[in-house]
């Protein structure tokens, strides 16, 4: 039985992978340690919380201390870090804690593992540190090309930046220590579950309250949309079989301009569910600051090397993200009532 100890599993796309994986597998234990920021929510995990092989620790990826305990009582083998401030937003405005938990919490997952899998001559075999990464510290793309796993980093946002020093973090885990450790390099996820601080879920939310649908700069920035499950798959691969050290692209060519993915949530609230939802909302708002133009992920190396392929289509998996808001509308309200509303009166100074 394989131990996974997976961080920022009450967050977006960790509790995605929990779930993926006490489905796919059950014989794995998974042990998730989350900090329960305002990004975190148990709500999330609810439906496996009783489940045997799954257990939550409430601990911060910075605290050695918590982090050694677990490897202490625990033979683990794999480790997944998901855990991360993760809001582009967010950094712009206070980039510290994007420092603190995306660099020196990767520094301090890393050390632990090391100190546990490390022997005299090695490491122990079938180990592995999944850091989980993104498709921002390639920096911006221009109207052509894509993102390799070759292409140099050239992030820009503290948040992006973060995730950079992270990545040469785990790199340097590699080639100083031989550590066995993969990196996945995401693009934008959309899915159940994600905090509407994010594009596709504060649509959805601001539609049904009908207020405004905040568009950036010209709407015609370029996202490259992959379904989280497409994902949770992708990162189980690597896990399983991807080369010790190496980077992997995950992207399923699915770019879209932001001002698109806006009417699309309009246009399906607007003939489902309220008719009173149309372009109208659509509200143009100053521009973020270094806003990256177009994302788009070269997925040549996961399919080659590891067979990887998305199975879910944007426009299957953009109606199927809806309609999952729409049936949990409980989940936003809990989010919406809270900690969320305030965040977003202090963020943007408007409902
Ligand atoms: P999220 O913000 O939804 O979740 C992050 C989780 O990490 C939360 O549960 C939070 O409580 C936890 N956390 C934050 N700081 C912590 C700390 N110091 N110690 C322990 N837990 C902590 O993020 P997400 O969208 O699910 O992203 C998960 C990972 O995937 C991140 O590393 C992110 O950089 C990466 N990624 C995200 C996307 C995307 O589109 N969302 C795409 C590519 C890569
Ligand atoms: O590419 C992967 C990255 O995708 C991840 O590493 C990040 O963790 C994740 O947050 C996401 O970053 P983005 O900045 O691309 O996602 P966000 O949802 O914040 O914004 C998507 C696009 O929509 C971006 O061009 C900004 C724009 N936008 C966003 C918001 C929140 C708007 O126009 N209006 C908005 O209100």
């Amino acid at each position: 039985m394989k131990t996974y100890l997976v961080t920022g599993g009450a967050g977006f796309i960790g509790s995605n992978f929990v779930h993926y994986m006490l489905k796919k597998y059950n014989d794995i234990k998974i042990i998730n340690i989350d900090k329960l920021t305002y990004a975190g929510n148990l709500e999330n995990l609810k439906e496996i919380e009783k489940n045997p092989n799954y257990s939550f620790v409430q601990g911060d990826i910075c605290d050695k201390e918590t982090i050694e305990k677990i490897f202490e009582e625990n033979e683990i083998d794999y480790l997944v870090n998901f855990a991360a401030e993760s809001h582009v937003d967010r950094s712009i405005r206070e980039p510290e804690v994007f420092a603190k938990t995306n660099v020196l919490g990767t520094v301090t997952l890393l050390n632990a593992a090391k100190k546990y899998w490390e022997t005299e001559d090695g490491f122990k075999a079938g180990k592995k540190y999944l850091q989980v990464s993104t498709d921002e510290v390639y920096g911006s793309l221009g109207e052509t090309g894509y993102f390799m796993e070759t292409t140099p980093l050239d992030s820009h946002s503290p948040y992006s930046s973060s995730k950079a020093g992270a990545d040469l973090m785990v790199k340097a885990y590699f080639d100083t220590f031989k550590m066995p450790v993969n990196i996945t390099r995401c693009s934008n996820n959309y899915g159940p579950y994600q905090f509407p601080e994010k594009l596709i879920p504060l649509i959805i939310n601001n539609c049904l309250a009908k207020k405004d649908l905040p568009v950036y700069g010209d709407g015609l920035n370029i996202r490259d949309w992959l379904y989280v499950e497409d994902h949770c798959k992708a990162i189980d691969m690597v896990i399983n079989d991807g080369r010790l050290g190496e980077v992997y692209n995950v992207g399923g060519h699915n770019e879209r301009t932001n001002i698109y993915i806006v009417k699309t949530i309009i246009e399906y609230v607007g003939n489902n569910i309220d008719s009173a939802v149309t372009e109208n909302l659509i509200k143009y708002v100053e521009d973020r600051k270094g806003h990256d133009r177009r994302y788009g992920i070269d997925p040549t190396k996961i399919k080659e090397e590891l067979g990887w392929e998305p199975e879910t289509t944007f426009e299957v998996g953009i109606k199927k993200t809806i309609q999952w808001y729409l049936d949990n509308k409980e989940w936003m309200n809990n989010i919406t009532s809270g900690q969320y509303q305030n965040y977003y009166e202090k963020m943007y100074g408007r409902n």
